[in-house]
């Protein structure tokens, strides 16, 4: 058996508190909306369906992927989650020995994965929370078998500008994967943002990470997807489990890429949040971090213990970050306009 005791599991933001019955939940970056009507009209027509096993290859909403990014499906593999993917890329590519090369203060599950896989983590050092170029390529060396770079960056909702990015891909020696999470694509308005596909088309050695996890609302249902070469996609299909991806997460998903309206409403509400949220806090004794994504985090000092619970004692719950190594920090998703508000409400009275 795998000496996983040294590996700390995985723990989602909480989604309750013992004695509230109505909570404003902030903590996991999920869209605060359900699926469009789209997805929910069709979602519906597959309950009856459930006696029947999924297409295990997912081809109609590969198809449909390919149709919305101009990419041809057998660059593409779609998982339970863009999670599975990491996991899976990790089985593929790591050996005993192994090292893996994860940014400080990044999604916690690559270094949970690495780790699972026999992977030894290289810990890149950051600045003002951002990435280094230099600092991931310092830690390249023989053993060096994949890179993660969380685009944008959760919890930090920083990323790597189009140029570094490039800089990056161009440095990083072809036989060293690199992995571009781009869990938060869609809320990207910013020019200078690159969500990887483009590079990945030149590139052999990069998987960009995608999921509907998100702006469409599909959290429970666990769908994800990514693009990369077609041997390695070959190579995933080889170790996935036969019916990864559920019938009713493919038909929600097809219908959810083809619902433009409903994806440009979430992208005009967050933009309008996210900006409301910040200028709300600069007028606060805390010092939010310029996140990009559908969340923002937040310096809050040594005190930001207490500010959870009280924010608790509000019905609202944020993510503590303590495990991103970030004590001084708590994480807000953009809600609804009202729990937006009410999060504004609660803690400028905190700060009273
Ligand atoms: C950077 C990043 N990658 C991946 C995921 C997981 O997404 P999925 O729900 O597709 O597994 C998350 C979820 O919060 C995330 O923040």
């Amino acid at each position: 058996m795998k000496n996983l005791q040294e590996i700390a599991r995985y723990e989602g933001g909480i989604s309750s508190i013992p004695g509230k019955k109505h909570v404003i939940k902030l903590s996991s970056n999920e869209s605060p909306f359900g699926p469009s009507k789209s997805v929910i009209r069709a979602l519906s027509s597959t309950l009856a369906k459930t006696n029947r096993y999924p297409d295990g290859n997912c081809l109609e909403l590969r198809k449909a992927i390919s149709k919305k990014f101009k990419i041809n499906t057998d660059n593409i593999f779609c998982g339970n989650g863009s999670d599975e993917i990491l996991g899976l890329v990790c089985q593929l590519f790591l050996n005993k020995g192994d090292e893996v090369i994860i940014p400080e203060h990044s999604f916690l599950m690559f270094e949970i994965y690495a780790r699972i896989n026999n992977g030894k983590v290289q810990f890149a050092s950051t600045k003002n929370l951002k990435f280094q170029v230099d600092a991931i390529l310092n830690k390249i060396n023989q053993k060096t078998k994949i890179i993660f770079i969380a685009q944008p960056n959760n919890p930090t909702g920083l990323y790597l500008s189009k140029k570094d990015l490039n800089l990056l891909v161009s440095k990083v020696p072809k036989k060293i994967k690199i992995v571009i999470d781009t869990a938060y694509a869609e809320y990207m308005t910013d020019y200078d943002y690159s969500n990887g596909i483009d590079l990945a088309k030149k590139n052999k050695n990069l998987i960009v990470t995608r999921t509907f996890s998100k702006i469409y609302g599909l959290a429970s249902l666990r769908l994800g997807w990514c693009y990369a070469h077609k041997d390695i996609i070959k190579l995933m299909d080889k170790i996935r489990g036969p019916f990864n991806v559920n019938h009713s997460a493919q038909i929600a998903g097809i219908a959810a890429i083809n619902d433009k309206a409903y994806e440009q409403k979430m992208i005009k509400h967050n933009k309008f949040w996210l900006n409301k949220m910040h200028g709300e806090l600069r007028k606060l004794p805390v010092e939010p971090v310029n996140s990009r994504a559908n969340f923002i985090l937040i310096k809050v000092g040594k005190n930001a213990n207490k500010l959870i619970k009280y924010l608790m004692t509000n019905s609202i719950i944020v993510r503590k970050m303590t495990k991103y190594k970030l004590d001084q920090y708590i994480r807000v998703s953009v809600g609804k306009a009202e729990e937006n508000k009410k999060f504004i409400e609660a803690i400028r009275k905190f700060y009273l």
